[in-house]
């Protein structure tokens, strides 16, 4: 069974290469590499002792891309290829939009040309915006707050339409809460460029020195300590939820949305005390005014990915904070550092 994997150098892509690997499903990698390094890939190979096919393409180069499905039989795509800065999406907005939906059409249309049917596509919980009430479930009328997550959303229903007009299609909609972690070997993971926007990456960088002291945003939202409250999930419980939705799509037909979280959310201080606990490492904070666009709390109703792809996220806070820890601190710059690594001797 041969997988073709759009943005499979990235964070999430690469630990779902490793369990599609480890699944046995061939692999092929298109990445235009804008937010990745392709030692992840190598690393990738080296973790699973298994081989891959890249091609340096972008989703936006249909002919390339084209010539990527000549080559070979593909059975079916997993689609991670984006851009997802919801900050920058505000700055650039026709970026993004040509980026994630045009390269998806494209990415449609090769699909379409070549009788390959089945996908896997990495929506997010950015497609709920702002709601009063949790746990989010898949049946909520859905809103977005920014063109990154209207990308989402306008993806979402470019894909219901490919159903309505051909039936034979078999889509997931994989939403996401918040990922965070890295594989256990501390070999890949995150690796944001700049300063992190997202909660984890800050925290791992001011443990290893990179940067001084968190700023919490805001201790005033209706949660138990007053910090925003979110549903984090290990990246791979979340990339193992990539394979139970592949081998649904490759048996099923339709679309269906499924939230891909643990069900359980933790606030900015709970994942501190994590972080602190399993590392021994304190973190320096001060609390400062809430993040414009904020929500108090979000977290997953995942009954329905736990009954219909028989999925659970097994992975808690410790580990999420000990596997980014492991993977921060053997690669203090990331996919650049250029240190041998203990973990796969
Ligand atoms: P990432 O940036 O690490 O990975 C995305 C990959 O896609 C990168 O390797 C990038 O180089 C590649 N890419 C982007 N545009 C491309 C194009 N036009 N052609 C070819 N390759 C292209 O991001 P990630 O965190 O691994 O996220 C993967 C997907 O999941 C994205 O679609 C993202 O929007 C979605 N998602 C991520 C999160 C999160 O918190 N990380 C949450 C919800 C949804
Ligand atoms: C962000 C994205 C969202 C994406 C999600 C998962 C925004 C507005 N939203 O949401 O689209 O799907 O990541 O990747 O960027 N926090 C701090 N200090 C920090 C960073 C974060 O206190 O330096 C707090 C936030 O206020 C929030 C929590 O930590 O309460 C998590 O923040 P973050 O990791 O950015 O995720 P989301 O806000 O859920």
């Amino acid at each position: 069974m041969k997988v073709l994997v759009t943005g499979g150098a990235g964070y999430i892509g690469s630990h779902t290469c490793v369990e599609l690997l480890n699944a046995g499903y061939k692999i092929i990698v298109v990445d235009n590499l804008s937010n990745s390094k392709l030692v992840a890939l190598e690393r990738v190979k080296e973790i699973t002792g298994k081989e891959l096919e890249f091609y340096n393409v972008d989703l936006l180069d249909k002919v390339a891309l084209y010539q990527v499905f000549s080559n070979h039989r593909i059975d079916a795509v997993i689609h991670f290829a984006g851009l997802k800065a919801v900050g920058e999406s505000v700055s650039i907005p026709l970026k993004y939009y040509h980026n994630n939906i045009t390269g998806t059409l494209n990415l449609c249309e090769v699909m379409q040309a070549f009788g390959v049917n089945r996908m896997v596509f990495s929506s997010s919980a950015t497609v709920y915006g702002l709601q009063e009430d949790v746990p989010f479930s898949e049946e909520i009328p859905l809103q977005t707050t920014n063109p990154y997550g209207r990308t989402k959303l306008m993806v979402e229903e470019i894909l219901r339409d490919l159903y309505v007009s051909n039936q034979n299609w078999s889509i997931a909609l994989l939403r996401y809460f918040n990922p965070v972690g890295a594989h256990p070997s501390g070999y890949i993971g995150e690796d944001p460029s700049g300063i992190p926007n997202n909660l984890l990456p800050f925290i791992t960088q001011v443990a290893v020195g990179k940067l001084s002291e968190l700023k919490v945003f805001g201790n005033d939202y209706d949660t138990h300590d007053g910090t925003g409250v979110r549903d984090y999930i290990h990246v791979v419980d979340l990339a193992i939820g990539h394979i139970r939705a592949l081998e649904n799509v490759l048996n099923t037909a339709g679309v269906k949305a499924y939230n891909l979280g643990t069900g359980t959310g933790y606030s900015v201080l709970d994942m501190i005390n994590a972080f602190e606990k399993v590392t021994g490492i304190a973190i320096p904070y001060q609390i400062v005014d809430r993040r414009p666009g904020d929500i108090g709390t979000s977290y997953a109703n995942p009954t329905k990915a736990n009954k219909e792809l028989k999925w659970v996220a097994h992975k808690g806070i410790e580990e999420m904070c000990k596997d980014a820890w492991r993977w921060q601190s053997y690669n203090p710059n990331g996919f650049d550092t250029k240190v041998k690594h203990k973990a796969l001797k």
